[in-house]
């Protein structure tokens, strides 16, 4: 496949947008490439450097799998795309479940990181993380800490962890 080479500035919106209904987010580590879907992020310049930050749960194996090798794509539909595919990332684990090959989702080599992007879904960021942080319910506010964070019988909740992903490359996937 060949790589139309974007400005991601130029596609904040497209991204934005994406969001809902969603995206995906894909990781590589231990020879294992995985999926999900993602509705929250964000798309912006900190530290002078373009970013795509994401909101990953602490109990998704693409948290696991982002803490053992700190790099991800990020994958926009553009154009046709199949919606089930969203679905399904967003509701089955990588830990039981190959969702690349159940979804027939093909992984295409990277330009600058070691993490994949999807054909499928040609839009992609790649990205390094940079900077993370474990969300504080105490700094919370309340009304959405109650509602998002119930604390389970431990009194733990299933915080998510902010990732800032340095965007080292974007383009659009294109067939030769
Ligand atoms: C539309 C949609 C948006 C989602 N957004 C997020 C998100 O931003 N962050 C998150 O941690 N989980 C999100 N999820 C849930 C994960 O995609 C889901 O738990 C997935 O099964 C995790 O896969 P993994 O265990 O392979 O990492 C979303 C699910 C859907 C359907």
């Amino acid at each position: 496949m060949k790589r139309k080479y974007i400005d991601c500035k130029e596609y904040a919106n497209v991204i934005t947008k994406a969001l809902n209904p969603g995206i995906l987010l894909t990781t590589k580590a231990g020879g294992k490439v995985n999926t999900m879907t993602i509705g929250w992020g964000s798309i912006g310049v900190n530290w002078s450097r373009p970013v795509f930050i994401a909101y990953v749960r602490q109990s998704r194996y693409t948290h696991q799998m982002i803490d053992a090798n700190p790099f991800f794509t990020v994958n926009v539909p553009y154009g046709e795309y199949d919606k089930a595919v969203l679905g399904f990332c967003g509701t089955k684990s990588g830990r039981d479940t190959d969702k690349i090959s159940e979804c027939s989702l093909t992984a295409v080599e990277s330009e600058k990181i070691n993490v994949p992007a999807l054909k499928e879904f040609p839009l992609t960021l790649e990205c390094r993380v940079i900077y993370r942080e474990d969300e504080k319910p105490e700094l919370m506010d309340s009304e959405i800490r109650d509602k998002l964070y119930t604390p389970s019988e431990d009194g733990t909740r299933d915080i998510h962890t902010v990732y800032y992903g340095e965007i080292v490359s974007a383009y659009i996937l294109e067939e030769e």
